[in-house]
């Protein structure tokens, strides 16, 4: 990230050390994860120590250490989309992708990522792509929802 764009995001957040849990937030927020030189840049102008820094972004799963893809593929795990068979789910989208979740795949558009719950459990298996919640799936309707997802890109919608 450009020094003057972390200058923004900190200075929004008046430069104080006990900020720099809001501090990662709006990084992520702003570039989707959180590189090793961020949290160089966040330690110096926050003047809290690197190792705090990493610590603190890799206790909170919630945070990003590496690059995701362009869709970011979020299969919830939670307990109501598990007995609904949430696994299946998951093995269909690291058999059709050939990553493991949290690697990118080779042409750098998908990610898979794992939660624990969605919030709409009712409706679960729940699937998101990106921001967009797809729910009652199955692995035939993500293998669907892929082929679509892989079309449009490379139509350029
Ligand atoms: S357990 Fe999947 S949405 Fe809650």
């Amino acid at each position: 990230m450009p020094l003057h764009q972390l200058d923004e995001i900190i200075t929004g957040r008046r430069s104080q050390p006990h900020q720099l849990i809001e501090v990662l937030h709006d990084i992520q927020g702003k570039y989707s994860y959180i590189s090793r030189e961020d949290m160089q840049l966040v330690s110096q102008t926050l003047g809290v120590p690197e190792i705090e820094v990493y610590r603190v972004a890799s206790f909170y799963k919630a945070f990003r250490l590496k690059p995701t893809g362009k869709i970011v593929l979020t299969i919830c795990m939670g307990t109501a989309c598990h007995v609904r068979g949430s696994h299946l789910i998951l093995d269909q989208a690291v058999g059709q992708l050939g990553v493991p979740p949290g690697e990118v795949t080779s042409d750098g558009l998908f990610s898979i990522e794992q939660v624990n719950c969605l919030g709409a459990c009712a409706l679960g298996p729940i699937v998101k792509e990106n921001e967009i919640y797809h729910h009652h799936m199955t692995p035939g309707k993500l293998r669907r929802l892929i082929d679509t997802i892989r079309r449009r890109e490379m139509e350029g919608k």
